[in-house]
């Protein structure tokens, strides 16, 4: 019997050997010349048509630095009460119309409230927009309940009223909204605001302190206007989010701060949802790091430039001359980090003729205790990649894993893609033990709370739960560039007693089935 013929392969056409040996080698070439076009094309969609705002150096500096007021507060029954309104407004930023905004007591961002450690504070939050809105404590070590992440949204016209006992080092902390899928939204269009906390070895030491003068809060957004005055316009939406090509600084553009002191104390955030900057002085100067996330070092760290992804902060001391301008600037972030971008003006730092002198940044900051891995009681991994983590997306009814109060745990954090990421935790501040197995550099030998991920390194982070359990209500943890976390890239967990079982709830009113923004 004759074998069935396979089905009909066309027979090759007679091509004399050299011209298929030819025809071989125009492909071997062709092949790696494509995939070099279409890299190019990738990386130059990816940065060259960025949102840049205008290089370094071109900036005419025309507007005082707004301070965000301080919030005021009454103390009743032994707690220091703020009250915040989320409510919604219209600015003027460029001339070609009102910018329709977002802001907490007021048009755009919100009041800076400050804490003494030690008080109990509760925070009376009016939602007074036309949809939901939640307001989280970043940096907070609070219980869960009154954390302000996606399980306590508060209704359009509802009151929020979370309280806690503040009990941390003196830091820059910031709060701003935090409903699931709907936060790089709701920051963008203006809320967001600072908590500054003060405890007793900081006040003892001699730095600059009197706010708005020589201790200055900098919040530092990029935007975009379209043709009408409103946010957005341009090309917006970047595989990081949405970036902007308009600088500003608590809600200033082009501004500059006129200094009266000879030493300022600079309190920096990455209030922006997705861009990543390293802050440095356009002469090059040090300056002293003196503080991050979570509180100051141990000691100054003389630097030239502090890099902060979105959700990070530093507190920096400058030194100046009487007379002088020096241009606070953002070099182009660390290749490692594959956030593109050039060097651009942030604020320009008028100092008067005449300076009243400042006391030397004191050598001993703060006592750290040692990062001891050693203590943990867990061991976790995470791997950034895409919009998730460890391969999952967000879910509000699903604990990611329960951890235990009062222990500390190892966490490795990684991203995995050559893009850019962060890794944020609520409710703690934690300890870089190590980046790629080497302690790591003294900017991050302190408090943190949010870390910028450079592409394939190995974060080892010692995180801490202490005082509080709740098998109810979990925490966050997520990229901090708005548009992922909204995407999905976040997590949560619970912290509960020894034994106890744990027992999420799903926020009232989310379904497991709930679309994807
Ligand atoms: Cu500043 Cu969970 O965020
Ligand atoms: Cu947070
Ligand atoms: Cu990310």
């Amino acid at each position: 019997m004759v074998l069935p013929v396979p089905s009909p392969v066309p027979a090759a056409p007679a091509v004399p050997r050299r011209r298929r040996r030819r025809g071989l080698v125009a492909v071997l070439i062709a092949i790696p010349l494509a995939l070099l076009v279409v890299g190019v094309a990738v990386w130059f969609a990816f940065n060259a048509t960025r949102p840049t705002p205008p290089a370094a150096g071109t900036t005419t500096f025309a507007q005082p630095l707004r301070i965000p007021a301080l919030a005021p507060s009454t103390v009743e029954d032994g707690v220091r009460v703020f009250r915040l309104e989320a409510r919604e407004g219209r600015t003027s930023f460029v001339a070609q119309g009102e910018t329709p905004t977002l802001g907490y007591n007021g048009e755009y961002l919100g009041p800076t409230l400050v804490a003494a450690r030690g008080e109990r504070v509760r925070v009376e939050v009016r939602n007074a927009l036309d949809e939901s809105t939640t307001v989280h404590w970043h940096g907070m070590h609070l219980p869960a309940a009154m954390d302000g992440g996606p399980h306590t949204p508060i209704a359009a016209g509802e009151t929020w009223a979370p309280e806690w006992l503040v009990d941390q080092p003196a830091a820059s902390l910031w709060y701003h909204p935090h409903l699931h899928g709907r936060t790089r939204e709701q920051v963008d269009a203006g809320l967001a605001g600072m908590f500054l906390l003060t405890d007793d070895e900081e006040a003892a030491l001699t730095l600059p302190r009197e706010y708005g003068v020589d201790d200055v809060p900098l919040i530092v957004q990029d935007r975009s206007f379209s043709a009408d005055g409103a946010f957005g316009g341009g090309l917006g939406m970047q595989f990081d989010g949405v970036l902007g090509d308009t600088i500003l600084v608590n809600g200033t553009i082009a501004p500059y701060f006129e200094a009266s002191t000879e030493r300022v104390r600079l309190r920096l955030l990455n209030g922006s949802s997705a861009r990543m900057y390293d802050f440095a002085f356009d002469d090059g100067r040090p300056f002293d790091l003196i503080g991050t996330d979570g509180g100051l070092l141990a000691s100054p760290v003389e630097s030239t430039s502090i890099p902060l992804s979105p959700g990070e902060r530093a507190e920096i001391v400058v030194t100046l001359t009487p007379g002088e301008r020096v241009v606070l600037r953002s070099q182009a972030p660390d290749p490692a980090l594959h956030a593109g971008g050039a060097a651009f003006d942030v604020l320009e730092l008028r100092a008067a003729a005449s300076l009243v002198a400042s006391p030397e940044v004191p050598p001993t900051l703060a006592i750290l205790p040692g990062a001891r891995e050693a203590d943990a009681a867990a061991q976790r991994s995470f791997e950034m990649s895409g919009h998730e983590i460890n391969n999952r997306e967000m879910d509000l009814g699903r604990a990611d894993f329960t951890a235990t109060v009062d222990t500390s745990e190892v966490w490795t954090v990684r991203n995995d893609n050559p893009l850019p990421h962060s890794f944020h935790v609520h409710d703690t501040q934690f300890r870089v033990l190590a980046v790629d197995g080497a302690p790591p550099p003294a900017r991050l030998s302190g408090w943190k709370d949010t870390i910028a991920l450079e592409w394939d390194r190995e974060y080892r982070l010692l995180v801490r739960f202490e005082d509080y359990a709740d098998p109810t209500t979990p925490y966050m943890y997520h990229c901090h560039l708005l548009w992922h976390e909204d995407q999905g890239m976040m997590g949560q967990f619970l912290v509960v007693e020894p034994g106890q079982k744990a027992d999420l709830r799903r926020p009232e009113g989310d379904s497991d089935d709930h679309d994807d923004h």
